[in-house]
Order: C-alpha cells, then sequence, then structure tokens
C-alpha cells in the first residue's frame, strides 16, 4: 500500500526574490526562490508528504563549487527557512557538486577528469555545512569512491554522529536524468558522468556498490533510476536490512506526463501504477516528482480529510 508520507518531493532552490520558474522539461515541477519555500512546506504538509530534497541553484558558480559549502549558499539558507516554517518537515540535503561548478562536473577537475580524492575534501564540507544548517539527512549522489567514509568522520568530529547519511548508493549512467540537468542547471560543459556513475547492464556491481557504502557508514541507501531498475530494488531489499529508497527520476516522470499531457495515456492510472510498482519491488521511500499528485490522489481515493492524511513512516516490505 501506498501512502503519501512513502513520498519525498524534490524541490529545485534558486537564488533571487519572488522565483517560480516552471521547467520546461518537466511541467508542473518549478525552480522556487527562498520565498516561497513556505509556500511548499504548507503544501507539502496538508498533502501529508512529509520530505523534501534539496537541490540548489547557486547565483555563482565557479570551479570549486564554493557555494554547496559556504554557509550563506542556497541550500543552507533553504534549510533554514524550511525548518523556521516547519520543524517537523524532514529536509534531505543532496550532496554533489555539479550544480555549483562553472564547468557542471561533480567535482574538482584535473584535466577533463574528476579528481577523486580533492573532491572528498569538498563533499565532507559541504555535508557540514548542511548539517549546520539543520538538514535531518545528508543524501550524496556524487559517487565519488570513499565519500560516505569521509563525511561520517567529518560529521562524527563536528558533533553530528546521529546525521543519517541517504547514499545514493547504485546510481546509473542514465538517459533518464535529461530534465534534471535543465532543472537544476548542471549539464556538464564537457564529458559525461560514466566514469562515477554505474554501467546499466551491471546488476551485481549495485549490490557490491551498496555494501560498501554501508560499510563506510550509509544508514539507508537509494536505487537510481527506479523503473528500468527494479530487478536491483528487489534484490538490495533482499540482501540488506536497512531501508532501500527509489528515485523515480525527472526522465520517468517527464515521460508520463507528456504522454498524459496528450492524451496518449491515462496519467493519473500509470503514475500510481509505476509508483505501486517501485513499492512492489521493495522501496521503501519514493523520491518522486509526481509525490503531490500521487498523495492528492490518494487521499481521493481513500476519502482522506486532509487534515487526516497518515503520516506515520511505514517500513519497507
Ligand atoms: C546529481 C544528481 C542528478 C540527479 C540527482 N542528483 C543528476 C546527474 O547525475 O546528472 C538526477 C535526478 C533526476 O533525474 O531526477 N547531483
Amino acid at each position: 500500500m501506498l501512502l503519501p508520507s512513502d513520498f519525498v518531493y524534490p524541490l529545485f532552490v534558486t537564488f533571487g526574490h519572488g522565483v517560480r520558474r516552471e521547467v520546461p522539461s518537466m511541467p508542473d515541477v518549478f525552480q522556487v526562490s527562498v520565498d516561497q519555500l513556505a509556500y511548499e512546506a504548507e503544501e507539502l504538509r496538508s498533502l501529508g508528504v512529509g520530505s523534501v530534497l534539496l537541490f540548489g541553484i547557486p547565483e555563482h558558480k565557479d570551479e570549486l563549487g564554493s557555494d554547496a559549502y559556504h554557509p550563506e549558499g542556497i541550500i543552507q539558507q533553504a534549510t533554514r527557512e524550511l525548518k523556521r516554517v516547519d520543524p517537523q518537515l524532514v529536509v534531505i540535503g543532496d550532496v554533489c557538486c555539479c550544480e555549483y561548478t562553472d564547468h557542471g562536473h561533480c567535482g574538482i577537475l584535473s584535466g577533463e577528469l574528476v579528481d577523486n580524492d580533492r573532491t572528498l575534501t569538498l563533499l565532507a564540507q559541504t555535508a557540514l555545512a548542511q548539517a549546520e544548517a539543520g538538514v535531518d539527512i545528508v543524501a550524496p549522489s556524487d559517487m565519488m569512491d570513499g565519500r560516505v567514509l569521509v563525511m561520517r568522520q567529518a560529521l562524527d568530529r563536528a558533533g553530528y554522529p546521529n546525521l543519517p547519511i541517504l547514499s545514493y548508493a547504485a546510481k546509473y549512467a542514465s538517459g533518464f536524468y535529461g530534465p534534471f540537468r535543465d532543472a537544476a542547471e548542471s549539464t556538464p560543459s564537457f564529458g559525461d558522468r560514466r566514469s562515477h556513475q554505474m554501467d546499466p547492464a551491471n546488476a551485481r556491481e549495485a549490490l557490491a556498490e551498496i555494501e560498501t557504502d554501508l560499510a563506510e557508514g550509509a544508514d539507508a541507501v537509494i536505487i537510481k533510476p527506479a523503473l528500468p531498475y527494479l530487478d536491483v530494488i528487489a534484490a538490495a531489499r533482499q540482501r540488506i536490512d536497512v531501508p532501500v529508497a527509489a528515485y523515480n527520476v525527472s526522465g520517468e516522470y517527464a515521460m508520463v506526463r507528456a504522454a498524459g499531457r496528450a492524451g496518449w495515456i491515462d496519467e493519473r492510472r500509470v503514475t500510481m501504477e509505476v509508483l505501486t510498482s517501485i513499492r512492489r519491488a521493495g522501496a521503501s521511500q519514493i523520491i518522486t516528482y509526481h509525490a503531490k499528485d500521487a498523495a492528492r490522489w490518494l487521499r481521493e481515493e481513500n476519502g482522506w480529510a486532509s487534515a487526516a492524511v497518515p503520516t506515520g513512516v511505514t517500513a519497507g516490505d
């Protein structure tokens, strides 16, 4: 069974004031400025969606992605605002450099390649800056080797031993991230991310990545994308006992929304079928751009009054 509290809603937070800009390739998904977050939080609360995953679009990008770990960086501002308006909302910070670097890659470059080890320092600093701003969970999506360990150590040392790390353990090099890169303005200026994201043909490698992340201290893992990798979600669920979350990514959303808008499919029915399949495969949490619609539809189907939407976090299977 699906509940609104199973959904995590991704939010793209941008600089400026009064901004609410629709992402062209993701109808009904908006980049919003910090002052708009109170409305978002209110809407999510009324729908029973209890968590958000934050992505930032900084005003200035540079070679080292410094807005990601600056105390006044966009995610840090967004986190403080969300916590101010709704302390109950679970705020998850995405940790990666690609939205913050002027070249759009996920870390520091050495020539044309991402320098794994130098990037680790920045990722640890980012996790720390987010923790200081008040995030409840950090979610590293960069896919550098060793990142969970350096973040865990940095957080422990700084007095955040209980701050959970939700790691994107199995992140495939996927064509389904296209619309996200519009939304987060993070398309690499050259090359791609194949050196650190996984080959779609490999399933066992995903399980190895998950085990590495757990050994380094991850508290829960994300499999991404969701729909083309349901087998990986199911295999992970069988193998490990920590929560497995799935990211129903931008391309999955865009396909369903576009075909729905064109009248080629019944969007509501297909969306609920997709989300149910991800849950059936074994995901306990689903990160999805359909979160608000799906929560509304669930409320209609179940006849919940808005105040009575069940909000308890459900265990996996
Ligand atoms: C990287 C990141 C990406 C997504 C989430 N985090 C993009 C990428 O790896 O290029 C994609 C999510 C989506 O497509 O919805 N910070």
